[in-house]
Order: C-alpha cells, then structure tokens, then sequence
C-alpha cells in the first residue's frame, strides 16, 4: 500500500483497517484492540499462531486504567516513573472488556504506553486503543524503519507510517503486575529488573527475573527473532570451515581488524560481507542497529553466517540483547 500521514492512517484505523507504526522499540502492526475483524487481520498478515494475544497501546496510562482491575498500588509508581516508554505491563482485565479480541480470550491483557512523537499523536486522534504486535512476519526478527516493514509486510497492509528508525531497536520489556508480592520479569528489554527494585522499594514486593521460572509470555514459545540466514555462533574464526559458498560475518567494532585480516587470508571471496553491530563498549548502540543488522545480512544472501560469542554484560539493554540472540544463534 506504501506510506500514508497519521490523519489517513486515523481514518484506516476507524474502518478496521491494519496499519504499521512507529514506537520506540520496534515498529507495530496496528489494528483497532476491540475490532474482532480489524485483529483477525492482523494474524493473518503476520501469520501468527491465533493463541498469541497482542499487546494493546494507550495514549497514556490513565486512559489505560479503565479497561484494568485489581492493579497492585506500585504500578502508579512504575507508571509515574518509566511511562511512556519501554516497559509494558500484564495486568487483569475487568470482566466483559472490548479489549477481548486481542487478547485471544483471555482475561489479562498487556498495557503499553508508546513513548514516540508520531504514535502518541495517532493515539490521540483515536477512541480506541491499538492492538500492535511488532511489525513483521512471525518468527523473523522485527522491523525497526519503515522500509522494513514495506519490504516484510508491504502489499498485505493498508499502509506505513514513517516515524524514523526505531531509538531502542529491541522489544519493550515485559513485566507481570498481576501480584501484590512479586514482579516478574517475562521478556528483557531497555527497562531492567535493577531500575524497575529501585523505583518500588518502598513497596512489599520482589522483581524476579526470568530465568527463575518457566513461566513466559505465550509468544516466546515460537521462533523468534530470526534472520533467514542461519546464524552460528562460534568461538574463533577458526571453527569456519566454508569451502565453496560465500557466508557472511557478525562482528563487534573491537572484533574487525582481526577478523578483517583472517578473512582476506582465508576467505577473500566473503571479506566483503562483514556486518559490524556496534561496539562492546555501547550496548544500546548494538540494541539499535541489531535488526537492521539481520536484515543487511539476509540482504547480501549468503547461505549461512557466523557471530563470534561475545558478552553483553550485565546492563538491562545487554541482558536483551543476550536474551534474543540466544534464541537466534545454532550451534555447529
Ligand atoms: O516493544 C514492543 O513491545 C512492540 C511494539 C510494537 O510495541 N510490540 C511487541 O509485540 O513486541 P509482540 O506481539 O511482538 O510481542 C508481545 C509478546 C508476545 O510474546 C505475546 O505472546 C506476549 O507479549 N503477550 C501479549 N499479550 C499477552 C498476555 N495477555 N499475556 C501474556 N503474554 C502476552
Ligand atoms: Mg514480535
């Protein structure tokens, strides 16, 4: 369909159109939240398993808090402190809610409060809020510019709105706050489980990471994440062992003089498709360009590529970084 204002993209919406935005995070496929059409849309254009709820975006988080029961008091606080921005929030629906259609039946939904000019203006012109998973096909990494998503998604949706490229690049962070006692942590994001302990000390309550529980979001049973390249994680160049095709390379800023090097020795004919991420010493750098990444590297069509195991550290924007290539990354 190609690239539409917010006052068309408005009007779209209220039909029970499905129209890609721009977030902080990653760019959303977005569909009226209480349209059951307008949602069944959205699962067909993603091809997404219909037991997956989709998150559901707010103007801000009052406009939000009618739709939602039993809140635990420190979600005022985490509202005041994180939102709008990056950290999205489970919590129980009242019975009978509109909301239903996108939470495929259940009675919880996720709340998301979009920190970007262009969406929160988009939201305003509306009296519904947006159903919006990330902007992709299921199972492949999500779109963090416009010309992404038109290349993923183009001819199936009635348009794109050009918000930029994305500012965090990663998914937001998702916490349960259906429970007085005890936060937990379900997907990683820019808002991490240290700042999330601080700003509710003052409250009877713990922050458990993940990790600590099987217990997940519906959606982290797929694949994810995923470049149609295989990407294999090695130790040392050295495990390469390519004889004919072309492959490709995933290096940090401080790994590419050395692997430059190797490459031209052992590999000339795939020097050239050495992809940087960032550097080790800018994690949210890494964050923002890490999809962008993925898809240059589909680009150059190469039939495998290899990341050299690195660590994230231990920052909350580390931690999901860490978090989605583990579930990206094969093994040889
Ligand atoms: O940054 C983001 O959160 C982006 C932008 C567009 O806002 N959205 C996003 O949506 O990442 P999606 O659908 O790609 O990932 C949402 C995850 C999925 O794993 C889904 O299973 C889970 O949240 N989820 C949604 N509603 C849920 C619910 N009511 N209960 C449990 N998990 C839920
Ligand atoms: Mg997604």
């Amino acid at each position: 369909m190609g690239f539409v204002t917010v006052e068309q993209a408005a009007r779209i919406l209220k039909r029970g159109g499905v129209v890609a935005v721009p977030t902080e995070t990653v760019y959303g496929l977005a569909a009226d939240a209480t349209n059951r059409r307008a949602i069944k849309k959205i699962y067909t254009v993603k091809k997404r398993p219909q037991d997956n709820p989709l998150i559901c975006h707010f103007y801000s988080y009052e406009s939000a808090e009618k739709y939602v029961a039993d809140v635990p008091s420190y979600v005022n606080v985490l509202a005041e402190k994180f939102l709008p921005g990056p950290l999205s929030l489970l919590l129980n629906l009242r019975a009978n809610s509109p909301l239903l259609p996108a939470t495929a039946g259940r009675n919880n939904v996720i709340i998301r409060i979009p920190d970007h000019t262009v969406f929160k203006k988009l939201l305003k012109e509306l009296d519904f809020p947006l159903a919006a998973p990330s902007a992709n096909t299921s199972g492949k990494y999500s779109s963090t510019n416009a010309e992404m998503v038109e290349q993923d998604l183009g001819n199936k949706i009635d348009g794109v709105i050009d918000g930029g490229q994305c500012k965090v690049g990663i998914e937001s962070t998702i916490i349960d706050c259906r429970k007085k006692s005890e936060i937990r942590i379900l997907r990683q994001g820019a808002v991490g489980a240290d700042e999330i302990r601080r700003a509710v000390k003052r409250f009877a309550v713990t922050v458990k990471e993940k990790g600590s529980s099987k217990e997940t979001t519906p959606g982290s049973r797929y694949k994810h994440y995923a470049p149609r390249t295989p990407v294999y994680e090695i130790n040392t160049p050295d495990e390469i062992k390519e004889t004919k095709s072309p492959f490709s390379v995933l290096v940090l800023k401080e790994q590419l003089p050395a692997v430059r090097l190797w490459m031209k020795e052992h590999y000339p004919s795939s020097a050239k498709n050495i992809i940087v991420l960032g550097s080790v010493k800018n994690e949210k750098q890494i964050a923002k360009n890490l999809y962008k990444c993925f898809h240059r590297l589909d680009g150059m069509k190469t039939s495998a590529a290899y990341l050299l195991k690195t660590d994230f550290g231990k920052s909350s924007v580390g931690k999901a970084i860490a978090e989605r290539l583990k579930k990206v990354v094969l093994h040889l």
